[in-house]
């Protein structure tokens, strides 16, 4: 007999009525008395099935009433409605076999744990309700992507994660080497061209200056994959590994990028909303009480579109005391980011037309000299979920901007070459990932929307 999955049989469980079915999963509990027991049994489908066993029906008994949580089952039964009970159906056993015994230290045996329990046992926390809903929704949230992408005739494509550049600039990249840094320390020479590449290589902390050639071929393309960054911030929305996505467009300026991120995030949450429906009623529940609500006014919404230096007089008019003084040129933290998104706008905003000091070399230099084509996009509860700007495409300009910054033009040739050979109007942005699933979950910690965080300090597995 084939196996039936329960999230089929929980779809369209009128049609099994009477039917004998086989399915099989983990016991989230197990009880009996003398001569009838229940199985609460969960095949990673989010909703379980409870099985009924008998001691008159099954041989077993004893062995599959003494079975701890956590244990595997294959059963054969009856699928009996029930309209009076609290779940709609059950299924009664004719046979039960015990697949895979579970140790008596199981460490989930009850409910109600503390999120940092679960996340100190990463080979088991995806069994309960709680992650299943979160990793159901990261995984949904990841196709939406893709769809959006492909029905809009994005190419996908895959850029390196071992590098020689440091997209950002900020100095916050890997080492990768094959060198034995003991020798190196015993003998205190360090010859970095017998390294395995030559060179001094580390781990991307964003492929977009990679794609960018690759857009500059089909006009438009996405990144959807790892991203590294040594951080030293113990924060819950940095991982030293994360997923990023990049979009990259050919004649675009920056009003058609921020167009194409509210339509993508609108468009993700819609679709979750819809294929997510127990997990996302599940977390608002038991996770985050305004879920919901903000997902369906997000959708609903425009997002608000306001400039660096608006934002930077709000914050001077602010009623508010912040810890990191505010004037016109500092960097935004995320006290401020908090304000502007949570207290004054209530909704998601772009930030757009920083400072050039504060921003990457590859944004787009504004007329007043000051300021790049830069935009943030902050929202309620996470602070910075997306961050882009439309390209320099000039050449001159590109080249002048590296020189400040000291990059050397000879590392950069392969990049500069899609300036000299039909340069064109062009930019992108980054969505980190996991945030996204924290703001579409309301998880507040970036540990709980991946299953083995690597953060600063801290790595398992
Ligand atoms: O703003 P960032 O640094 O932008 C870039 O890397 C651009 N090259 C993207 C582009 O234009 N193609 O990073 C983009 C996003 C941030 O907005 C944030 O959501 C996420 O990546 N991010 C992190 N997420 C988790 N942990 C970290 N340490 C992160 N650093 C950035
Ligand atoms: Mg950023």
């Amino acid at each position: 007999m084939k196996r039936t999955e329960i999230r089929d049989l929980n779809k369209k469980f009128q049609d099994f009525g009477g039917k004998e079915i086989k399915v099989c999963g983990w016991a989230r509990t197990v009880r009996d008395s003398k001569n009838i027991g229940f199985i609460e049994l969960n095949d990673g489908s989010f909703k379980s099935v409870q099985i009924v066993f008998e001691r008159a029906k099954i041989q077993n008994y004893d062995e599959v009433a003494k079975q701890n949580v956590g244990a595997s089952f294959e059963v054969v039964g009856t699928v009996v409605l029930t309209p009076q009970a609290k779940q709609p159906f059950e299924i009664n056993a004719k046979s039960v076999v015990v697949l895979g015994e579970s140790a008596t230290d199981y460490p989930l045996q009850k409910k109600g744990h503390t999120i940092e329990f679960l996340r100190s046992i990463p080979f088991v926390r995806a069994r309960g309700n709680l992650f299943n809903a979160v990793f159901k929704v990261r995984s949904v949230a990841a196709f939406a992507i893709h769809k959006f992408f492909n029905e809009r005739g994005f190419v996908y494509v895959h850029t390196p994660i071992i590098t020689s550049n440091d997209c950002e600039g900020a100095g916050e990249m890997f080492q990768v080497t094959t060198l034995d840094l003991e020798r190196i320390a015993k003998e205190g020479k360090l010859q970095q061209n017998k390294d395995f590449f030559g060179k001094k290589v580390g781990l991307t902390v964003s492929g977009q200056l990679h794609e960018e050639c690759l857009t500059m071929a089909f006009g438009k393309t996405y990144t959807f994959g790892p991203t590294f960054r040594a951080e030293k911030s113990n924060t819950t929305r940095h991982a030293a590994e994360f997923w990023m996505m990049e979009p990259e467009m050919c004649f675009s300026d920056l009003q058609d990028v921020m167009d194409n991120e509210e339509e993508m995030v609108k468009y993700v949450i819609s679709y979750v909303l819809n294929e997510c429906h127990d997990e996302i009623e599940f977390l608002n529940r038991f996770v985050d009480n305004g879920l919901i609500d903000r997902l369906t006014n997000v959708v609903e919404n425009k997002f608000e579109r306001v400039s660096y230096t608006q934002a930077i007089d709000i914050l001077l008019k602010a009623n508010e005391k912040f810890v990191f003084p505010v004037k016109w040129g500092v960097d935004l933290q995320s006290e401020h980011e908090k304000y502007i998104t949570e207290k004054v706008y209530k909704k998601p905003v772009f930030l757009t037309d920083y400072p050039k000091e504060i921003k990457a070399f590859y944004m787009r230099l504004n007329d007043d000299k000051k300021t790049v084509a830069a935009v943030d996009l902050l929202v309620p509860g996470i602070g910075e979920l997306i961050g882009g700007s439309q390209r320099e495409e000039r050449l001159d300009v590109l080249k002048q901007r590296m020189n400040e910054l000291g990059l050397k033009e000879e590392d950069y040739k392969w990049y500069l070459d899609t300036r000299r050979y039909g340069t064109n109007k062009h930019g992108g942005y980054g969505l980190g990932f996991e945030r996204f699933v924290m703001y579409l979950t309301g998880i507040s910690n970036i540990r709980d929307v991946e299953i083995f965080p690597r953060t600063f300090g801290s790595i398992e597995g």
